[in-house]
């Protein structure tokens, strides 16, 4: 394979490593979310035209790759240090093995980058939105509201797995309210709602 590393680089890289439609889909969300905070973040260091692109591109790609060694190295052991040392052989952007690195808690890694903390944060988050929206009788993204969201992690019975202090972490780690946070990946996944599988039945 040639070794570009763009948004499709990474997407292509995904299918290679993951069979199963939902880490798939979990991957795409996370990237949804990661790409948006790109954006927020080249507007904020004053960046411009083609330069804001490349900037989201590094973040979507962090998102998408970021469990790509998961369903054949799913043991702490190996995940996700399989995966970047594979991207390390391949010439990917250090800033993105070093996001993937610090998304796993156990890595001795810890989030440093603004990349870094949007990984970290949007990863538990995406899956929780996800959530939120296939509880709907629509199962459309587009009618959760953060209100909602809010709400449901208060419910401890709901999407019992996520951990509602790793997504109020993230909000932190990224210095944003709570509500900012859920509003800005919960914009990011209505707007790629169709891929996602969230766009309704
Ligand atoms: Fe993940």
């Amino acid at each position: 394979m040639a070794d570009t590393h763009t948004r499709r680089d990474a997407q292509t890289l995904l299918e290679a490593w993951t069979a199963g439609e939902s880490l798939r889909k979990h991957a795409m969300a996370v990237a949804a979310c990661t790409e948006a905070y790109g954006r927020l973040e080249a507007l904020r260091l004053g960046l411009s035209g083609d330069q804001i692109n490349q900037f989201a591109e590094l973040y979507a790609s962090a998102g998408l790759l970021h469990d790509m060694d998961y369903e054949r190295h799913p043991s702490p052991a190996e995940h996700p240090f399989v995966g970047v040392q594979y991207l390390r052989e391949h010439g990917w952007p250090e800033a993105i093995l070093h996001a993937i690195l610090a998304h796993a808690d156990y890595s001795g890694v810890e989030p440093e980058s603004h990349l870094d903390r949007a990984l970290f944060a949007s990863d538990e988050l995406a899956g929780f939105l996800t959530a939120c929206a296939l509880v709907k009788p629509t199962r459309s993204i587009a009618d959760v509201e953060v209100a909602g969201v809010k709400k449901k992690m208060k419910d401890k019975a709901f999407a019992r797995a996520v951990k509602r202090e790793d997504i109020v972490r993230g909000a932190d780690l990224l210095g944003l309210p709570l509500e900012e946070h859920l509003g800005i990946c919960l914009a990011a996944m209505q707007a790629r709602a169709a891929e996602l599988g969230l766009s309704g039945s």
